[in-house]
């Protein structure tokens, strides 16, 4: 279990002055239970989803995984960590192998497990015939593929994902979310940010909705949608974010 309690992250910009991203959010994540952070732009998910994968430590609050604070030993938390981002990088003169053997060896993990593991990403992920070209030469989603098996490869048990279908075409999209869906049941610690509420409807058990750092509900969707008379999602959005407005 992840647990997130009354994290505040303060930037301090050069001239600008401070810019609150986080004021007080606390939310849990339940293996086996899909969380995902909802909030216009701004909101501060990935600076939230970033401090869970210890890139930012908080200005106040802590993050606990099993109890126990993650900035304590954050090399052990990296170790059992995957996280991916738009940006997250495949290098370009490299295969999609070549990639995910690098990353596994890098963390240490044997090359024959690296070798059975890619062919089942590979599988899951639809990705037989990108194997062949350098990923410079890949689009948008196969490199997000890639990105993924870089993840994967690892076998993290804790999964961050920063909008992981965004830019993607539905196909890409719909494989992606289905890989989300099979890690759910493989008991992985699942947190993810959309900005699709569609998608957050379809794959998120509980959600964090954020409007300008701060935390406007988080918990139990299906709890979420009653309390409102399971009107729309969106509609659930914007009457609590417009009050906010
Ligand atoms: N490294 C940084 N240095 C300074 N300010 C930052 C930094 N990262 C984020 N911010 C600021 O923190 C606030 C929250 O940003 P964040 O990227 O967390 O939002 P977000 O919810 O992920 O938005 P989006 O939906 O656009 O991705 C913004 O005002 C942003 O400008
Ligand atoms: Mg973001």
């Amino acid at each position: 279990m992840l647990e997130v309690k009354d994290l505040w992250k303060r930037f301090k910009i050069p001239k600008k002055g401070i810019v609150e991203a986080v004021k007080g959010a606390s939310f849990t994540v339940t293996p086996g239970r899909i969380f995902g952070l909802l909030g216009p732009n701004g909101a501060g998910k990935t600076t939230t989803l970033r401090t869970i994968a210890t890139i930012f430590s908080p200005s106040k609050g802590d993050i606990l995984y099993k109890g126990k604070s993650i900035f304590d030993d954050k090399l052990a938390h990296r170790k059992r960590l995957g996280f991916i981002s738009g940006n997250t990088g495949v290098y370009d003169r490299l295969y999609p192998e070549e990639v995910a053997t690098y990353f596994g060896r890098l963390n240490l993990v044997e090359d024959h497990l690296i070798k059975s593991r890619f062919k089942e990403i590979v599988e899951m992920l639809n990705m037989g015939d990108i194997l062949k070209s350098r990923c410079g030469k890949l689009s948008t989603g196969e490199k997000q593929k890639v990105s993924i098996a870089r993840m994967l490869i690892n076998d993290p048990e804790i999964l961050i994902l920063d909008e992981p279908t965004n830019g993607l075409d539905v196909i890409s999209s719909r494989t992606i979310v289905n890989f989300i869906k099979e890690s759910k049941g493989k008991g992985k610690t699942l947190v993810l940010s959309t900005h699709i509420l569609s998608e957050a409807e379809y794959l998120c058990d509980d959600v964090g909705i954020m409007h300008k750092g701060e935390m406007l509900y988080s918990g139990d969707l299906k709890e979420l949608r009653s309390s409102y008379k399971d009107i729309p999602l969106e509609s659930v959005f914007f009457k609590l974010v417009g009050e906010e407005i």
